[in-house]
């Protein structure tokens, strides 16, 4: 093989006492797309910003075609030719795609010949994107190839994206990948960080595997040599089972029914019409859609955090219309939002207050109700963290301070200490890792035990393994209701996502 582009040696990167990063020894070479993979936490992000110039190492070096270099900002290892997509994207909402590009690569491209250039940069690697588009317009998918185009611009020749599949549906993930073996052709050296096993075994010419701050493996990817449950192995460090045993379970009562539900989402752009589904005690009624197709809007209106314009809710026995619905009691009903970090919870208050915050009448003591029971919250805080296993110091840690997997634990170990009647989980997955992905699974399936389940998410794995019917979404309107246990009908699900009826 050639000599590495990038040779990371010795790197160590501590936060306080927490050792992120341990002697890490990595070669990465050009024409190669080397996967880096590691449960959340195992310091995958960290190390990547070392070597993207975002944060600098306490200990090691980073050689750059064999010649040592030192970044104190990401401008300048860009300027190297190393860049990076991050988890968030960091485009400005409120600028066009031209405007975005040039704000980033003025030097490269500013004066007349920038829109040739953007336009000719995105064709020759496929990246498909409209110059004129504000960024709020784009999905996630449209957005990372902004992204992407920026790097290019920009003359990178070293592009590392973190978690870069976690955010795109299934259409938009395909794409994705005709990209990276564009970009591997021409020479450009590829890492890209993900939990996710079978991307891993299609993409990768290496693999790295990371676990507590250290390397523990880096390879050559050897499809035939290498299976999915090594990697896994690997990862977590004991054997994972990842399937799901579900029990049969009767169908019960009917906790939700929807009629001719229709709305539109908080920014009013995009619109359900004419929603009609139920879900039973019992079951994980799945509503399945590539992202930007109506779903958001329909789950912030069942969950009364918006409005709908019309139609009627049916919910524990009681039936509303669209405008009472909104202000009904929801007490039977819980809610694990797709966005963890700001609708899920709040990032400064402790891991205990989190716990009670959606069920503050819990801990009101004393003549007047009004003060709170502050030990009781604490051991009931402690209580989680434990059972649910949460990786914490204590209760008393911050929200923000916990990694995507374990703070979706704490919402998720909220919303069903409520025994609710409905429990509505939004993406619960999305960014998880192997392991927290299990957990959250099988809390699903318990919970479905004694609830109606409502799912929604773009993750066709997820709904295959979990759901008992699956409603899917596209373009606003609920196209069918396909029962999972029907082996003729379940192909068409991926079909219909993408709007294919016949
Ligand atoms: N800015 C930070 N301040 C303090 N601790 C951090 C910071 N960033 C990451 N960590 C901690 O470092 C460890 C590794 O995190 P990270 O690199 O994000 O892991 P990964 O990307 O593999 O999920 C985790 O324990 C995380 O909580
Ligand atoms: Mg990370």
């Amino acid at each position: 093989m050639t000599t590495p582009v990038i040779s990371l040696s010795g790197i160590s990167k501590y936060f306080g006492t927490l050792a992120a990063n341990r002697d890490i020894h990595l070669n990465v070479h050009g024409g190669r797309i080397h996967a880096l993979l590691g449960e959340n936490g195992a310091g995958k992000s960290t190390l990547m910003s070392v070597l993207a110039g975002r944060y600098q190492p306490d200990d090691g070096s980073i050689a750059l075609h064999g010649r040592e270099m030192r970044f104190t900002s990401p401008a300048q290892a860009l300027e190297s030719g190393i860049g990076m997509v991050y988890q968030r994207f960091m485009l400005i909402e409120s600028m066009t795609v031209t405007e975005n590009l040039l704000l980033a690569a003025q030097k490269k491209i500013g004066g007349s010949n920038c829109r040739r250039l953007i336009s000719e940069t995105a064709e020759q690697y496929g990246l498909a994107i409209d110059p004129d588009k504000y960024v709020y317009e784009l999905s996630m998918g449209e957005r990372q190839r902004v992204e992407i185009v920026k790097l290019l611009l920009l003359d990178a020749d070293v592009l590392i994206f973190d978690e870069p599949t976690a955010v795109l549906t299934p259409v938009e993930i395909d794409a994705f990948f005709t990209v990276l073996k564009k970009l591997r052709s021409a020479d450009k050296a590829i890492i890209f960080i993900t939990h996710k096993l079978e991307e891993v075994l299609e993409l990768a010419d290496d693999i790295s595997i990371m676990r507590k701050g250290r390397v523990i493996i880096s390879t050559e990817a050897d499809r035939k040599q290498i299976s999915k449950r090594q990697l896994a192995r690997l990862m977590v460090g004991r054997d994972v089972v990842l399937r799901v045993n579900k029990e049969e379970i009767p169908p019960g009562e009917t906790v939700l029914r929807l009629r001719n539900f229709s709305g539109a989402d908080v920014h009013g752009t995009t619109r359900f019409e004419n929603i009609d589904f139920e879900v039973r005690r019992g079951e994980i009624f799945a509503i399945i859609g590539v992202a930007g197709n109506g779903q958001s809007g329909l789950v912030s209106a069942i969950a009364g955090l918006t409005r709908a314009d019309s139609g009627e809710v049916s919910f524990a026995g009681s039936t509303f219309n669209a405008r009472e619905w909104a202000k009904a009691p929801k007490d039977d009903m819980a809610y694990v939002p797709e966005d963890r970090y700001h609708t899920g919870c709040v990032g400064s208050m402790s891991i205990a207050e989190n716990f009670a915050l959606t069920q503050i009448g819990k801990y009101r003591k004393g003549a007047t109700k009004l003060a709170l029971d502050w030990q009781k919250m604490s051991e009931d805080g402690t209580r989680a963290v434990e059972e649910f296993k949460i990786k914490a110091q204590s209760a008393q840690d911050t929200a923000q301070s916990l990694s995507g997997g374990n703070l979706q634990k704490v919402i998720l170990s909220r919303e069903l200490s409520r025994n609710p009647k409905l429990f509505i989980a939004e993406q619960p997955t999305q960014g998880l890792d192997i392991s927290a992905t299990e957990e959250i699974w099988q809390a699903l399936l318990k919970c479905r035990e004694r609830a109606g389940v409502l799912l929604v998410t773009g993750d066709l794995k997820e709904v295959l393994s979990l759901s008992d019917r699956i409603g899917v979404i596209f373009n606003g309107r609920l196209l069918d209701i396909i029962d999972a246990t029907d082996s003729d009908q379940i192909g068409r699900v991926g079909l219909l996502m993408a709007g294919v009826t016949s």
